[in-house]
């Protein structure tokens, strides 16, 4: 039996391939290749056109991830902690499957990638749009000894990592969004979703989902996301090496978990370098009611100060979501 994931590893040059070239490379009929074209076309969300006489052919060639490639842009450093690198086609979720495993069981290091996510996640109940071959959707377990609520301020460290990747591939005027939204111009560049779990004194075990917008694809999908976005090589109008980038957001994404807990201060004085909230009046949307306020920055536990009626309130993430009030 063919695999679709087999067939669109020929078709990602984007050039044509005939039915019968197909069917005697994977020594299948053209009528079995027609039913995988089909099904590439469902699953994948692929447009494919078909020409008489020439054959099959995506409409544009497909940048696939590539374990040994991501591996050999890696820091040698890197590479000595990354425990598995796994990478899938097609997944409901890289958060939700590094979730189901038994966290205790695998090591620490262990990164996993998708293609495409059928249910991506993000914060607060939220889809996270995933579309195939188009942008990067990551997540890495993490083990610290430390204890869940020494680790408050993770997901704020986390976004310096990711934003430290960005600022590589040559993206300026890139800040984030207490806690960790990644914005480019006010526009969502990138989001991180951290799930965490431990016994009260330590070990904590940390699932970091980081999803990038790459190279969105400009159809139907993209009119789902719910919120004003931007991808990569609209920003920098040029492709993006995907593999090089995985690898990069991986690099960073490692070095900064390492400094865990030694560098805490110097990497929260570069989050408040990025701090995109800071100073402007907010609304504060708890679960039962909204209230005007001033961002002030944050505190050293990655809690939000906030000046509300002349006095000032600390906000935790997952307490609160903040909207920027229009100037
Ligand atoms: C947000 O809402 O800002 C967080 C988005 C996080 C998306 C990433 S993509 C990889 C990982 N797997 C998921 O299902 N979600 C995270």
């Amino acid at each position: 039996m063919v695999s679709e994931q087999a067939v669109i590893k020929v078709l990602a040059d984007g050039k044509y391939h005939s039915g019968t070239e197909l069917g005697e490379h994977f020594g299948v009929s053209r009528a079995a290749i027609a039913k995988i074209i089909d099904k590439i076309e469902q699953n994948y969300n692929l447009t494919l056109f078909a020409v008489k006489g020439k054959g099959y052919r995506l409409q544009y060639p497909l940048d696939l991830l590539d374990a040994d490639k991501i591996t050999n842009h890696l820091s040698s450093q890197t590479r000595l902690e990354l425990s598995n690198l796994e990478l899938h086609f097609d997944i409901d979720s890289t958060n939700r499957y590094l979730n189901q495993k038994n966290n205790n069981t695998i090591s620490s290091g262990y990164v996993v990638l998708a293609e495409q996510q059928k249910s991506g996640q993000g914060r607060r109940g939220r889809t996270w749009v995933s579309p195939f071959a188009a942008n990067i959707y990551l997540s890495v377990l993490w083990r610290f000894q430390s204890a869940p609520a020494e680790l408050g301020n993770l997901s704020l460290l986390v976004a310096v990592a990711v934003v430290r990747a960005l600022k590589q591939q040559g993206i300026e005027d890139v800040g984030v969004k207490w806690p960790n939204d990644i914005l480019w111009q006010n526009k969502k560049l990138a989001g991180i979703l951290l799930e965490m779990r431990g016994e009260m004194s330590g070990p904590s075990n940390v699932v970091i989902g980081v999803g990038i917008n790459v190279a969105m694809p400009g159809d139907k999908v993209a009119n789902d996301i719910d919120q004003p976005w931007i991808d990569i090589e609209t920003i920098l109008n040029k492709k993006v090496d995907r593999n090089a980038l995985c690898a990069r957001v991986i690099d960073d994404l490692f070095t900064v978990l390492r400094a865990i807990p030694g560098k805490q201060e110097s990497l929260m004085r570069e989050w408040q370098q990025l701090d995109m909230l800071k100073g402007q009046q907010v609304d504060v949307l708890f679960a039962d009611r909204v209230i005007e306020a001033k961002a002030l920055g944050i505190n050293q536990d990655g809690s939000l100060r906030l000046l509300h009626k002349g006095k000032e309130i600390d906000c935790h993430s997952g307490e609160v979501s903040i909207r920027r009030r229009e100037q």
